[in-house]
């Protein structure tokens, strides 16, 4: 595989100077002009609010062209991916770089079944909790405290078989720190893992078994989740990643970082959208609004159209398009018939038949279709974006060894410009 070359340099001229710049090509021809160098060659600095043309790291773990649609996994395009692959193997694939050996796949799903169980310490920590927590407070606050039952994964330093473990433990307790999360909210006895049951059906088993009777595990349900799972497992530098990189950089642990990624997922505008968009529907179909009213008032930017638009696709979001045929096909399988996937198909025609829509290329991202999936799996809206956070966790942890790896890895800690006070007439603190 080529890795990026120096090619061509940029001109910069600036109002004293013009400086020549370094362009990066990356493998799939992107260009970036490295300003590694440029405060300490001219004292500026650049200014971009969002990050949004700024790249962070050079990375070969996720390719997206948003431009084109195109998203793959180490090199491998999503849509083969959720086809064929199953969501342990896609943990594999994106943290070591390559498709696992047999061998490798049956050492790995033998290490999450290890660590599937929690410390029975940790079991009373959800007694803490209220049954109004928010599963996404919980999640990340019982990712650190599962550290601190193990502190050997606080060294970052142990070598690949800890980094190993420790990546193995945090795949398999997420799915258990979730389920018994909302087993507790539930106020139902929570539900041990079964050594026995692969990591979707043991997630299923957990979340919606009963102590006196088994969760009866639909083989279309297993195949669903593991597809969720798959097309939620990373998606380059989005704002969780980057914040996993951004905590990572300062030698942080593993589960402190993807502690602070469940964070950055929480919010509406990232992975709390997938249950934006169910609150939106909802919204429209119990007020029997009309969803062209609707997108009227999208127009007037007195409300967004969850679920729509991406930072980087500038065309059709592929999970989407992959959601999308999985709900046609899902729901009518497990006998469901949500009016709101009609809404959704009536909402997506209406917005791309208008230039409003199609002039700031706001297509439907991956939370558009993922809510309604989810709902008809049975699986609560509470707890959707949490199913985000299990399904993403491979894909931070395997941007948190990258960053790990890198030996010219630095702290991150970007620059800004200043507009506060400069100085003020005001009585000095030690006269006051
Ligand atoms: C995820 O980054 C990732 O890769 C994220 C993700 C992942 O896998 O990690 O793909 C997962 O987070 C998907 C996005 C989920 N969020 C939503 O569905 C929330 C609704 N979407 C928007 O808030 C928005 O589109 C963002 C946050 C996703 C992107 O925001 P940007 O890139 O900052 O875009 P912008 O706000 O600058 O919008 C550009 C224009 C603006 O209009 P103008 O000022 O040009 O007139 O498009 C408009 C915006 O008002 N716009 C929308 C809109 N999204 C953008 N208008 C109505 N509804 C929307 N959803």
């Amino acid at each position: 595989m080529s890795t990026n070359t120096q090619t061509e340099t940029a001109s910069l001229q600036l109002p004293d100077q013009t400086i020549e710049l370094p362009i990066t090509v990356g493998t799939e021809n992107e260009h970036g002009v490295d300003i590694s160098k440029l405060r300490a060659q001219t004292s500026y600095i650049t200014s971009d609010d969002g990050y949004g043309n700024t790249g962070s790291c050079q990375s070969k773990i996720c390719f997206i062209n948003g431009e084109k649609g195109i998203l793959r996994y180490r090199g491998i395009p999503i849509e083969q991916v959720a086809e064929h692959s199953t969501f342990v193997e896609t943990a594999w694939l994106l943290i070591f770089g390559e498709l696992p050996t047999k061998d490798q796949l049956e050492g790995f799903s033998a290490q999450l079944t290890e660590h599937q169980f929690l410390h029975e310490g940790l079991r009373h920590h959800f007694e803490g909790f209220p049954a109004t927590a928010h599963p996404m407070a919980t999640l990340s606050a019982m990712i650190n405290a599962v550290s601190c039952y193990h502190p050997d994964v606080l060294d970052v330093d142990a070598g690949e078989e800890a980094f190993m473990s420790a990546a193995a433990r945090l795949i398999s307790k997420v799915r258990t720190i979730a389920a018994m999360a909302y087993q507790n909210s539930i106020g139902q006895a929570m539900i041990y893992p079964k050594p026995d049951l692969d990591y979707c059906s043991n997630f299923l088993h957990m979340m919606f078994s009963q102590p006196n009777k088994d969760y009866d595990l639909d083989p279309d349900i297993v195949k669903a989740l593991n597809q969720i799972f798959i097309l939620h497992a990373d998606h380059e530098q989005n704002c969780s990643t980057s914040t996993v990189r951004m905590v990572g950089s300062s030698r942080a642990n593993l589960f402190a970082s993807c502690s602070a990624g469940v964070c950055a997922l929480w919010g509406p505008l990232h992975g709390g959208a997938n249950v934006a968009v169910l609150d939106m529907l909802g919204h429209i179909s119990d007020n029997n609004i009309d969803m062209k009213d609707y997108v009227e008032r999208v127009k007037k930017k007195e409300v967004k159209l969850m679920g729509f638009g991406h930072r980087v696709y500038k065309n059709f979001d592929p999970r989407a398009t992959i959601l999308k045929k999985a709900a046609d096909k899902i729901l009518p399988n497990l006998g469901v018939k949500d009016p709101l996937l009609d809404m959704a198909r009536r909402m997506e025609e209406i917005a791309l038949e208008d230039s409003y829509f199609k002039d700031r290329n706001l297509y439907p991202n991956v939370d558009f279709y993922s809510g309604i999936i989810m709902r008809a799996m049975g699986i609560p809206v509470s707890m959707f974006t949490v199913m985000f956070a299990i399904g993403r966790m491979p894909g931070w942890i395997a941007h948190w060894k990258e960053l790990h790896d890198d030996p010219k890895a630095r702290i991150y800690r970007p620059r800004q410009i200043y507009t506060g006070y400069t100085e003020r007439d005001y009585v000095p603190m030690d006269k006051r």
